[in-house]
């Protein structure tokens, strides 16, 4: 296995809780984890229980209370370039068109275009989007405009991928395009990938490994290593009778956990 690139070491992380007088919310508490340079991580777990908090410590947008959150062997300490996020929403600007959303950070940071151009025609083309460059969001479907906002992501040649929910807003056949999509890039780039779902299926066709977080304070609970080889077909994984085990093996945690997180909630 190769070098970590994301370690995250026994961090706590706590919110000040709505209201006057009230406790902090504790959204996590001794979550360590590790994920190789290169490699492709799932996480699970239910509504409320820190995925988007793990992201955001990773993407330097929030400070861990506690512990240590490193990125390629330095503490985190703020947002980088090499670190990209994905947003369920694209979140374009509606005024700019595709190309000029694509290269809006590069242009921001005095990059040339003879450099920022070939570039920006190379993700276009990698998200199946040659010829739309100069299309407004609004004329695009929803996963098109998700398609922009993978290439804006991976413009800047980002070490890792911070996912959250990036397909939680597209229909399913549109999910099963940009899960293929979204494998080929990767394959194609190389780049860590560490993506949220709620979605069990789309953990276990894309991922290398898959991590269940437990109910808040969330922690990892269980993960799993997806046996599958690359390239894979996803009809054909589904078709694999290890599909089926992992799936139930899996659902059965996140299940448990989302009736934990239930019951945190009614007893609020
Ligand atoms: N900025 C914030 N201020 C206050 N509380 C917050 C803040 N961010 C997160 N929390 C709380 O921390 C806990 C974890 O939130 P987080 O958004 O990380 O969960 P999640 O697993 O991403 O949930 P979901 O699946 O619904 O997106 C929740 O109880 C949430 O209310
Ligand atoms: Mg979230």
């Amino acid at each position: 296995m190769s070098r970590p690139l994301i370690e995250i070491t026994s961090v706590a992380k706590s919110f000040a809780a709505g209201g006057a007088g009230r406790e902090r919310t504790l959204a996590l508490d001794h979550v360590s984890l590790s994920i190789a340079e290169g490699e492709f991580v799932c996480l699970l777990g239910p509504s409320g229980c820190g995925k988007s908090t793990i992201l955001n410590l990773v993407a330097g947008f929030e400070a861990a209370d506690s512990g240590n959150v490193r990125f390629d062997g330095a503490q985190v300490r703020g947002p980088g370039p090499e670190r990209g996020v994905v947003f369920q929403q694209p979140m374009l600007f509606p005024w700019l068109n595709v190309i000029d959303n694509i290269t809006f950070g590069p242009r921001l940071a005095g990059v040339s275009p003879d450099v920022y151009g070939p570039q920006a025609e190379r993700y276009l083309r990698l998200v199946g989007l040659q010829g739309f460059g100069q299309h407004a969001p609004y004329q695009l479907s929803g996963g098109m405009r998700q398609r922009v906002a993978l290439a804006r992501a991976w413009l800047p040649k980002p070490k890792a991928l911070l996912m959250d929910e990036p397909f939680g807003a597209l229909d399913a056949q549109t999910r099963l395009v940009m899960q293929e999509l979204l494998t080929s890039v990767w394959e194609s780039t190389g780049t860590t990938l560490l993506f949220v779902t709620h979605d069990v299926d789309e953990a276990i066709a894309l991922a290398d490994r898959v991590l269940v977080m437990s109910a808040r304070p969330g922690r990892i609970c269980e993960e799993w290593t997806i046996p599958f080889e690359r390239p894979r077909k996803l009809e054909d994984i589904v078709a694999d009778p290890r599909f089926g085990e992992l799936k139930r093996d899996v659902l059965k945690v996140v299940r448990h956990e989302a009736r934990a997180a239930a019951a945190l909630e009614t007893s609020l």
